[in-house]
């Protein structure tokens, strides 16, 4: 060696150390010690030296996540220890079962089992092999034994260590895990491909498989994927006694680990950690299909041996499918109430999630190109939790030549006005106020529960009302009457007098709900009752400019002049005069609560990561009951961030910005929920 060489050697080594422990607290922890810029300077060095020496270079170098040279084929790992796949339950009944049946099969019907139950996440199993702590082959499950190597692809994932953080490291160690993307990374990336003139993935799973497969590391390491460990193959050098000391185990070597795991005593207390897990389902920034339970003593589990593609000592509790394939019968174009198209898939009724699904969104006129849908082509439909279902992708491999494309069109179906395109959003809408299908679009949200609240004031009765010219505007409600009623179809005298009933009791309703009831654009619950706390009436409201109108809390230049151009349509302003006259009393909210009820007053939250006292929605309206309000990204203008377990780049960016960030806990001591 050299004489520089050997001055060089010792700082380079340093610079690993520390690029290592960075990338552990950024990628893995969640919790980064410098910033972006700092760091980019410490690898910066690095790359610098490396390649001043290149005989310095090592493959467990930070520096070589990326950069090899694409593949031109996949090679072939074979492995001693085959990565099984599970058995599937998807009752209590069948859960139970399987504890019966290892009872049976270690002859002891009186043994007692403890587990450990983890989110089953919906990605690519993947493997990383580590010899004595360096990163040395990757590889899929393939049929279990045969894998395909991604060695180069593997290596790319930013946190998947190139060295074992523990000293000594085990002689070998085979990790086994999931690679996944999150729901908004998926998102993001489909579109970007979308855009670039590829066809969209149907799901995070599969743009996962691809991002793995492609022969190309360097595009692998631009995909946004994620390791969590969950097992270990061949080993030496490690010899955890349960399934949640190997967790942990995993975790001091340097991987992440899914923090939704929970060690259960028995098998109902893995019951309630499946339940909670099924709850957090939706709200979770990746998607889980279901829970895995496993025996937590490794002893047990051995003894439990295997069957013919499983392990006995896991089972995998499958959540309903999210996803289904159906056939798009027709495509229909529904008017909202502002007057946007929304094009709609009408379907061969499907099992989805325990119901049946028979429309499914297709959002609007670029979603519905980017799609390449056309009408009579199977389709991929995709239901998750209460939101509406909504078609993901065409299957175009089962075309038979009978489907049509669609042909958007250029007049508004419900009164042949010509559609205009909104130039700020995606949407193409008709201008046509007085449209029948917004009337009646807007005439069910004046009547919603949060708005006017008018029970009874439903679909069909709306329609009847509008198509015979009864009901023009909200106005016209007021001036219903029993005789005008009864000649509508299915409206007995019991329910006519009901219905007046409710309208005549929704005339005392408070400033906010008869905002929100307007159904001004951008003007949703939130922003009705920030107004209505700022403002207090409605005459202050009428007389506030734009400017005023912005400095409300929730309330941007757009939202202002949205709101500011509903008051100046003269349309608008006589039926609000109408609503007055008829006897429509809007109350003065209470006043703001004082600086100190208010204990968020003026402050800008920002949630990320998981709440567990409280639904995050609950969390973002009580900051705006106590005088904040609560936002989605950080930025410098965010003054305080609560971070839960899972929180991700929000805090990161947070302490970047010196924005403080306190955990839920704290939250609600400052909320004055917990002392
Ligand atoms: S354990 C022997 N744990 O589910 C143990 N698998 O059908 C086998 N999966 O191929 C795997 N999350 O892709 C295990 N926490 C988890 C998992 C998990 C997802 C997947 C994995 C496996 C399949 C089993």
């Amino acid at each position: 060696m050299e004489e520089r060489e050997r001055e060089a050697a010792p700082r380079i080594e340093e610079l690993r150390r520390q690029l290592r422990l960075h990338d552990h607290r950024y990628h893995v922890l969640d919790d980064p010690l410098i910033s972006d810029a700092e760091y980019d300077k410490l690898y910066r060095e690095l790359v610098a030296l490396e390649s001043a020496y290149p005989g310095l270079v090592t493959p467990d170098s930070p520096t070589r996540k990326v950069g090899a040279a694409p593949v031109s084929e996949f090679g072939t790992v074979v492995r001693k220890v085959p990565m099984l796949s599970l058995e599937n339950v998807t009752s209590e009944a069948a859960l139970r079962e399987w504890e019966d049946l290892l009872r049976n099969h270690l002859a002891d019907p009186a043994a007692r089992f403890s587990y450990v139950v983890e989110p089953k996440l919906d990605g690519v199993a993947v493997e990383a092999v580590y010899e004595a702590g360096v990163f040395v082959t990757g590889a899929t499950r393939g049929d279990g034994v045969r894998g395909e190597e991604i060695t180069a692809q593997l290596r790319t994932l930013r946190n998947v260590p190139l060295r074992l953080l523990a000293d000594p490291p085990p002689a070998r160690v085979e990790v086994r895990g999931e690679v996944i993307m999150t729901r908004a990374d998926f998102e993001a990336l489909n579109r970007r491909l979308t855009e670039a003139g590829e066809a969209p993935y149907a799901n995070p799973r599969n743009l996962t498989a691809g991002s793995l497969k492609q022969k190309d590391p360097a595009v692998t390491a631009g995909r946004p994927l994620r390791f969590f460990a969950y097992a270990i193959g061949e080993v030496e050098g490690l010899a955890p006694a349960t399934q949640w000391d190997l967790l942990g185990a995993l975790r001091e070597l340097g991987f992440a680990t899914s923090h939704l795991s929970r060690r259960c005593a028995d098998l109902d207390s893995a019951l309630a950690a499946i339940e909670e897990l099924r709850r957090a389902r939706d709200g979770l920034e990746f998607e889980i299909d279901g829970a895995v339970v496993k025996v937590d003593d490794l002893a047990i589990a051995e003894r439990l041996g295997i069957r013919a593609r499983s392990p006995r000592f896991a089972v995998a509790f499958k959540f309903e499918a999210r996803q289904a394939t159906t056939k798009i019968r027709e495509i229909v174009v529904q008017v909202g109430r502002t007057g946007a198209l929304t094009p709609v898939a009408e379907l061969e009724p499907a099992p989805l999630g325990g119901v049946t699904v028979s429309r499914a969104t297709l959002h609007n006129r670029d979603e519905l190109a980017r799609l390449g849908v056309l009408v009579g082509d199977t389709v991929l439909v995709e239901r998750a939790g209460d939101v509406i279902p909504k078609v993901v992708k065409a299957i175009a491999d089962l075309r038979t030549g009978a489907e049509r494309p669609f042909v958007f069109p250029v007049a508004c179906p419900a009164c042949g006005a010509a559609v205009r395109e909104d130039p700020e959003e995606v949407a193409v809408y008709c201008p046509n106020r007085a449209c029948p299908a917004q009337l009646r679009a807007a005439l069910l949200h004046f009547g919603a529960r949060r708005a006017m609240d008018i029970a009874g004031l439903g679909d069909k009765l709306v329609e009847a009302l509008v198509e015979r010219g009864i009901v023009r505007d909200f106005a016209d409600l007021y001036g219903l009457d029993p005789g005008t009623l009864a000649g509508l179809p299915r409206m007995a005298e019991k329910s006519a007098t009901n219905l007046l009933g409710e309208i005549a009791k929704s005339r005392d309703t408070t400033f906010s709900r008869f905002l929100l009831s307007l159904g001004i654009r951008h003007v949703g619950e939130a922003t009705a009752a920030a107004v209505a706390r700022d403002l207090g009436t409605l005459e202050a409201l009428l007389a506030a400019d734009a400017g005023r109108l912005t400095l409300i809390p929730d309330v941007g230049p757009v939202v202002a002049r949205s709101i500011r151009d509903f008051l100046d349509a003269p349309e608008n302003r006589a039926v609000i005069e109408r609503l007055l006259a008829a006897g429509v009393r809007p109350r003065e909210e209470a006043p703001a609560p004082a600086a100190s009820d208010r204990p968020f007053a003026g402050q800008t939250v920002v949630f990320t990561g998981e709440l567990e006292r409280m639904a995050r929605d609950d969390a973002e309206a009580l900051v705006l009951r106590l005088g904040g309000k609560a936002t989605g990204s950080v930025s410098k203008k965010t003054s305080l961030v609560v971070a839960g377990p899972g929180a991700g780049a929000k805090a990161k960016k947070a302490s970047e910005l010196g924005v403080e960030v306190i955990d839920e806990a704290e939250f609600l001591k400052r909320a004055g929920i917990d002392g």
